[in-house]
């Protein structure tokens, strides 16, 4: 961490600036205006949401808090679990209605005596945990988020389901009923992929979607009512980083990663010739004009990011910020440099 910046005293204007000359002066006493803050550099802290199939006692994930405390020192790391037990964290990956989950993870960050005290946190997706954390975005927001990096995410769906591996009982169990009941309300309450499953290569696929979708026609705004809070959360971020795996076979399309969709004919539309982009229901056309939405590459398949990746993108999005600290040492927001960003 770098040092303190010195002292900072901030004036603020009273409430009654607008007061006219000619108006008779105020009876009661004027209120101290002067406020003491200080400026420090220092990074926020992180939460991180695992994929399908992984829990947050994995090692693999847990080496994520060293890593992140190597990069920036000083940070904060929490890992997003459903449950403290490993087996029952990966299950949820699986089973349980993305709505109630949301609302456990909005309940768990709000809970955390760091988390909730910070002026913001950054937030770091690995493939479905990145739709999720936008979601968590989009509907809680609380503490708010300053960076969400996801990784290999399905931000507009899958429409396929991913093969499971042979012995995975519980992925096969689920893909079996994804395949046949997929919109009855059985499914889209207890099966995870189901509820962003999207293939708008057909009408009554959408349309079933527009109805049945449990998560990601809400979370996306497709539907005639929009949701205004959810393009003010997310339109809120100071970036929004989506990387997508250029050999990706495990997300189809792959383009999902960074919000692209597949038509009737089977091609490609990126984000800024669609609708949810040009009408701008997600906050992400003016995020885009702030120069906030950033489109990465990374080389490998679904999820092949090696450490030295890593601390790229640790580097790269969750360093330092200056953030301001009011009299009494509580960080009240992040100062913007003059790029408009950090
Ligand atoms: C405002 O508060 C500061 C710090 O407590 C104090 O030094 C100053 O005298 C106060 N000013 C007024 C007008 O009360
Ligand atoms: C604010 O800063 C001034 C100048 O450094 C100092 O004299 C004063 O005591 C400070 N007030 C508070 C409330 O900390
Ligand atoms: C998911 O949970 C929410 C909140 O409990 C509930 O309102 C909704 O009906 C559930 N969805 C399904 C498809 O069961």
């Amino acid at each position: 961490m770098r040092p303190l910046t010195p002292l900072l005293t901030l004036l603020t204007l009273p409430l009654t600036a607008t007061t006219h000359p000619t108006t008779q002066t105020p009876q009661t006493t004027p209120i101290n205006t002067t406020i003491n803050t200080t400026t420090e550099l220092r990074p926020l802290p992180l939460v991180i949401w695992h994929g399908l199939g992984d829990n947050y006692l994995n090692p693999s994930l847990q080496s994520l808090i060293t890593l992140a405390e190597k990069i920036n020192p000083g940070t904060y790391t929490h890992l997003i679990h459903l449950s403290p037990s490993s087996t029952a964290d990966r299950q949820a990956t699986f089973l349980g209605n993305l709505t109630t989950q949301i609302n456990q993870i909005c309940a768990q960050l709000a809970a955390d005596p760091i988390l909730s005290t910070a002026p913001a946190i950054n937030a770091l997706g690995f493939s479905q945990g990145g739709q999720f954390l936008r979601g968590y975005i989009e509907r809680c927001n609380s503490p708010p988020v300053h960076n969400l990096v996801t990784l290999g995410s399905q931000h507009n769906g899958i429409s396929q389901f991913q093969a499971c591996e042979w012995t995975d009982l519980i992925c096969r169990g689920s893909e079996a009923l994804l395949r046949s009941g997929r919109w009855s309300p059985f499914v889209q309450g207890r099966l995870i992929p189901a509820q962003y499953f999207r293939d708008a290569s057909s009408e009554e696929e959408m349309e079933a979607y527009l109805e049945n979708s449990n998560f990601l026609a809400d979370i996306n705004n497709e539907r005639l009512v929009k949701n205004y809070a959810y393009k003010e959360n997310l339109g809120r971020l100071n970036k929004f980083v989506m990387y997508m795996f250029e050999k990706d076979r495990m997300v189809h399309p792959k383009e999902s990663s960074w919000f692209g969709d597949v038509d009737g004919s089977g091609e490609v539309v990126e984000l800024r010739d669609r609708e949810v982009y040009k009408e701008d229901w997600l906050g992400l056309k003016g995020l885009d004009e702030k120069g906030g939405l950033v489109f990465r590459t990374l080389e490998g398949g679904h999820m092949d990011v090696d450490e030295e990746a890593l601390e790229g993108i640790f580097e790269e999005w969750f360093g330092d910020v200056e953030v301001e600290f009011d009299q009494w040492g509580v960080g009240t927001r992040i100062l913007v440099n003059q790029e408009g960003n950090y």
